[in-house]
């Protein structure tokens, strides 16, 4: 039985799941964090759903290794396939990034379309458009994937004429669609959020799983009478499988400040 000091754990494919750690901090401040991001073997959103929910597996005992309360799947590639046998395999709430996004699109649209975008292998998943049409069957969903999205927001090109053209060229067919809320279905997406929105226009709400998801952590942890005690002084960790010098300095952009003691695990 773990303790409430016991920290969140949080994985994701590499640098992109911050912005669910960013939100989660946030959230919850006096809550320690782990986090490790699965450098060596990022991208996720180009593999098979078999290996990606393989890297999951062993993500999940990287982490678990260390005092855990709850695990957060932030990757939504890792979440879209290998949620189930997370859930099967481990003995701590495991949560991910898919349901809390489908949960908050099906509350904002007032027309019941709703565009969802992510990597191709989410995206082939289905697993965001089955979330979405579980919730609320009449549903009309609109599905692409952007994978030049990541590594444009890994290179921190997020305005300008290139990636306001990548966006053209992906979002067009979704804003024909006419949807009115747009699921930014990948970890990377909410550093695209000024470009998406100009080119989706001001009728359509963009959602962003991280921030839902950090308020799903606070209810379970509520539910499971393990918050962290109030004035409790947090730890964060940042734990890589590769590459951590890389990891720093790309993820200080998604933090908006400098990481130091990133440290290298094996896998
Ligand atoms: N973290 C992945 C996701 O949210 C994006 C990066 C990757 O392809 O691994 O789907």
């Amino acid at each position: 039985m773990s303790d409430t000091k016991a920290a969140i754990g949080i994985f994701d494919s590499g640098v992109g799941g911050l912005t669910v750690f960013r939100a989660i901090r946030q959230r919850l401040p006096e809550e320690s964090l782990i986090y490790l991001g699965d450098t060596a073997r990022v991208p996720y959103g180009s593999k098979s759903g078999a290996a990606v929910t393989r890297y999951a597996l062993a993500c999940a005992e990287i982490v678990l290794k260390q005092d855990v309360k709850l695990l957060v799947v932030a990757c939504n590639t890792a979440s879209a396939h290998a949620l189930d046998v997370l859930r099967d395999e481990l003995d701590v709430p495991v949560l991910g990034v898919i349901e809390p996004g489908a949960r908050l699109a099906v509350e904002r649209t007032r027309i019941e379309r709703v565009g969802v975008i992510g990597t191709v292998s989410t995206i082939r998943s289905a697993a965001y458009q089955d979330a979405l049409t579980g919730l609320a069957p009449n549903l009309r969903v609109f599905a692409k994937a952007c994978p030049l999205f990541v590594p444009l927001a890994e290179e921190g090109w997020t305005e300008g004429f290139v990636p306001e053209a990548i966006a053209r060229a992906y979002l067009d067919e979704l804003k024909e669609a006419e949807a009115d809320a747009l699921v930014l279905g990948c970890t990377h997406y909410p550093l695209l959020k000024p470009i998406i929105g100009s080119v989706m226009g001001p009728e359509v709400e963009l959602i962003d799983s991280a921030e839902t998801t950090a308020s799903v952590v606070e209810a379970t942890l509520e539910g499971i009478g393990l918050r962290a005690p109030p004035g409790n002084l947090p730890s964060f960790r940042y734990n890589v499988t590769d590459s951590p010098e890389a990891f720093a300095e790309v993820g200080a952009r998604f933090l908006g400040h400098p990481i130091d003691d990133v440290e290298w695990v094996d896998f």
